[in-house]
């Protein structure tokens, strides 16, 4: 069994493993910019809500680095709390469906993104595995565009199921689905 924060070695000698993404994080949104189209502006606001979230107590990040020390990918996630923007506006839409009580002992995936030059290969799938395996809650919640989109495609192979669709958070275009799934996420 790997242990939490060791390091995994993809077969392009990408190496995924913790990274200090306070520090990294304009190389972060750079690669979320490229991978899911975020504007200057939006790079600007994105990062101070980063900033803020790596502040929360059990904050992790694992990144994905080239052998020249590159990030191309990415993903940290918390613990959820109640008293969290995020988890104040996906609660009704779980009240509504019975789920409500995902909330609770539950680890967020906040950000996952690859950058598309390197997706497809296994990173995404290697990243959001290894960060929910450090994990101490029985299971994990996140939120993605309410498309059948490959974060979609993805999230269901590893076990996620939809606790809620079309869930509006404000300010965002498109509404999202919110899904959950229990711990430790599914293997192939
Ligand atoms: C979602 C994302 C992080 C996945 O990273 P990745 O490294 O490409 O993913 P992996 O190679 O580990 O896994 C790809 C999986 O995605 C799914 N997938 C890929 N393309 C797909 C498609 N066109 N349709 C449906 N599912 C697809 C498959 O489940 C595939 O699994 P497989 O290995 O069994 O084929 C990456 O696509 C990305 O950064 N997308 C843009 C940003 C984004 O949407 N982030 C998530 C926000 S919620």
């Amino acid at each position: 069994m790997r242990l939490p924060g060791q390091a995994h070695r993809h077969p392009d000698d990408i190496v995924i493993g913790p990274v200090d993404l306070s520090a990294r994080v304009d190389e972060a949104l750079a690669v979320q910019a490229l991978a899911f189209g975020l504007g200057a502006d939006e790079v600007a606001v994105r990062r101070q809500i980063v900033l803020r979230h790596l502040t929360h107590p059990g904050a992790r990040a694992l990144g994905a680095t080239v052998p020249g020390g590159d990030l191309v990918g990415f993903v940290y996630g918390m613990p959820n709390d109640r008293t969290h923007w995020w988890s104040t506006v996906v609660e009704p839409y779980l009240r509504a469906r019975g789920h409500e009580s995902w909330l609770d002992d539950s680890f967020v995936i906040t950000e996952l993104h690859v950058h598309p030059r390197y997706q497809n290969h296994g990173i995404g799938r290697t990243l959001i595995t290894a960060i929910t395996d450090g994990a101490a809650e029985p299971r994990s919640i996140l939120s993605a565009i309410d498309i059948e989109s490959p974060a979609r495609g993805l999230y269901r192979s590893l076990g996620y199921e939809d606790l809620a669709r079309q869930v509006l958070f404000p300010s965002a275009p498109m509404p999202y689905a919110v899904m959950g799934a229990p711990l430790p996420l599914r293997r192939r």
